[in-house]
C-alpha cells in the first residue's frame, strides 16, 4: 500500500499532569505526570500503535489529544491546526472529527437505549440531518459493521461481547469521523473475536479512510494492525518504529525487554527462548529524578543514565529511541 505521508496529527512536547489530594503533612503540590514531553506524529490513514505496562499513561496521552483532557502543556495540530488550547465551542468540529472506541462496550453503551438510540444520539448531536436521513446512514453503518437492519430495536444486552464492540464501532463511524482512538478496544473480546474486529477494523480503515490510534498492551496483535509503533514507559515515549523493525530490531532496553514477555504459543520453543524478565523498582511517576525513567530496572545502565534524561534521536528511517546507548 502506498502511503500518503501527509500528517494528520502531530504532538509536540505534550504534557499532562493530574494534581494529586495534597496531604496535610507534605508541602507544595504534588502531581501525577501522566504524560511527560510527549512528540509523535500519525499520519493520514496510516494505523500508529502504542503499547507499555499498564499505568505508563496510554490512554491519557490517547484522551489529550482527543481533547477529552485538557493538555497542561504543548501543542496538538490536527490537520494543520492547534488544537491543544481551543474552547469547547471551537473544538466542535474536532470532536466531530475525532472519534474513540473503548475497551468494555458494555459500560460504553448505553443499558436503556436500543441500538437505533445509541447510534442516533452522536448524529443528533452533531448534524442537522433529518430523522429519516439518519435512520439510512443507521441502516447502512449496521451493514459496514456486520451488523443487520433488524437489530436496530435491540438493547446491547442482548448482544454478544463481540457484536456489542460492532456497536460501538457503528457509533462512533456514524458521524463520519477522520481519526478513531481505539483504546484496548479489542482487549476484552475472545482471541478468535479480536481477529474478526481487528479485520473489520482494517477493511472500515480502507474504506473509509481512516487514521486509528491503537492502544493495547496485547504486542502481538499492535504488531498486525499497526504500521508505526510507539513504545511509552512512565509517561514518555521512548522508541518509535516501524512495526515490522520494532519487533525484529528492538533498540530500547524497554522494548526488548517487553518484546520478551510475549507469551510464546508453542511449547517447544518456549523452552528453548530464554525470556528476559524486566526486574527492579517501578519508579513513581510523582517524584521523578534526574536521568533515564528506565534506570532503575535497566539492565545496561551506566553513569550518564542517572545524570541525564536521554532525547529522543532518528537512528534509522523513521525510527527513533531515547536512550544513551544510541
Ligand atoms: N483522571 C485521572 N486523575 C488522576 N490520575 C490519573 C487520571 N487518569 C490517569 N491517572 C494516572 O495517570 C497514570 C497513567 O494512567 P493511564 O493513562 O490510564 O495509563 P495506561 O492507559 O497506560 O494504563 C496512572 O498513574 C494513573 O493513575
Ligand atoms: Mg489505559
Amino acid at each position: 500500500m502506498t502511503k500518503n505521508r501527509e500528517k494528520l496529527i502531530e504532538v509536540k512536547h505534550l504534557k499532562k499532569y493530574f494534581p494529586l489530594k495534597t496531604s496535610m503533612f507534605k508541602k507544595g503540590k504534588q502531581v501525577v505526570k501522566a504524560v511527560d514531553d510527549v512528540s509523535f506524529h500519525i499520519y493520514k490513514g496510516e494505523t500508529f500503535g502504542l503499547v507499555g505496562e499498564s499505568g505508563c499513561g496510554k490512554s491519557t496521552l490517547g484522551r489529550t489529544l482527543n481533547r477529552l483532557y485538557d493538555p497542561t502543556e504543548g501543542k496538538i495540530i490536527f490537520d494543520g491546526r492547534d488544537i491543544a488550547s481551543l474552547e469547547q465551542k471551537e473544538l466542535q468540529p474536532y470532536r466531530k472529527r475525532m472519534q474513540m472506541i473503548f475497551q468494555d462496550p458494555y459500560s460504553s453503551l448505553n443499558p436503556y437505549m436500543n441500538v437505533e438510540e445509541i447510534i442516533d444520539e452522536p448524529l443528533e448531536i452533531h448534524t442537522k440531518l433529518s430523522k429519516m436521513k439518519r435512520r439510512e446512514i443507521i441502516i447502512d453503518i449496521l451493514e459496514k459493521v456486520g451488523l443487520q437492519k433488524d437489530d436496530m430495536e435491540k438493547f446491547p444486552h442482548e448482544f454478544s461481547g463481540g457484536q456489542r464492540q460492532r456497536i460501538g464501532i457503528a457509533r462512533a463511524l456514524a458521524i463520519n469521523p477522520d481519526f478513531i482512538l481505539c483504546d484496548e478496544a479489542i482487549s476484552a473480546l475472545d482471541v478468535s473475536i479480536q481477529a474478526q474486529v481487528i479485520n473489520m477494523l482494517e477493511d472500515l480503515q480502507t474504506e473509509l479512510g481512516l487514521t486509528y490510534l491503537f492502544v493495547a498492551h496485547d504486542l502481538s496483535m499492535v504488531r498486525h494492525i499497526s504500521d508505526r509503533i510507539g513504545v511509552m514507559y512512565l509517561g514518555k515515549m521512548v522508541e518509535i518504529s516501524p512495526s515490522d523493525e520494532l519487533y525484529d530490531k528492538p533498540l530500547h532496553p524497554y522494548t526488548q525487554a517487553l518484546l520478551s514477555a510475549i507469551p510464546i504459543p508453542d511449547p517447544m520453543k518456549a523452552q528453548s527462548n530464554k525470556r528476559e524478565i524486566i526486574t527492579g523498582e517501578l519508579p513513581s511517576l510523582i517524584e521523578m529524578e534526574k536521568g533515564c525513567p528506565f534506570r532503575s530496572r535497566c539492565p545496561l545502565a551506566k553513569a550518564i543514565c542517572a545524570e541525564k534524561a536521554p532525547q529522543m534521536k532518528e537512528v534509522g528511517s523513521e525510527h527513533f529511541v531515547a536512550c544513551h546507548l544510541y
